[in-house]
């Protein structure tokens, strides 16, 4: 399996962050989601008034991934700001689980700090209808 460029999935997590829809919380969260194929497929927060209808930047991508064709995947960059990397929540972690454990996962900040775990960590005992 090919080594992932971790700059460019970086990169398209930053370019995405920037358009995240965030007048409620005021927190941008970008996606870069890396197909085993090589694309780079994006997805920002998306947040609505009801509160209950936003969408997390994760499943933004892989729903954008999935309508391109798109269901098997080898990486995904998340940015968030602050002091430390946000972690996918906890929905979005079993929606990446539906295409498989191995991911793997960048979490990192514009200031640097990073943390990279592979999602079989983050939610063990995915569950699995097939
Ligand atoms: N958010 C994400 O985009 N990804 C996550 O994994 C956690 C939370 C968004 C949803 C909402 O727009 C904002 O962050 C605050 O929860």
């Amino acid at each position: 399996m090919s080594a992932v460029d971790w700059p460019a999935l970086k990169a398209a997590a930053l370019d995405v962050q920037a358009r995240a829809y965030v007048p409620y919380s005021s927190y941008r969260v970008g996606a870069a989601l890396l197909t085993v194929g090589g694309e780079i497929i994006a997805g920002c927060n998306v947040e609505n008034a009801t509160y209950g209808a936003t969408c997390c930047a994760e499943r933004n991508a892989v729903f954008a991934a999935v309508a391109q064709g798109y269901t098997e995947f080898r990486a995904i960059a998340v940015v968030t700001n602050g002091a430390d990397p946000g972690t996918p929540c906890g929905i979005c972690r079993q929606v990446l689980a539906e295409f498989g454990s191995d991911l793997e996962i960048l979490c990192f900040t514009p200031e640097g700090a990073e943390a990279r775990y592979r999602l079989s960590e983050l939610l063990p005992h995915a569950f699995k209808l097939k």
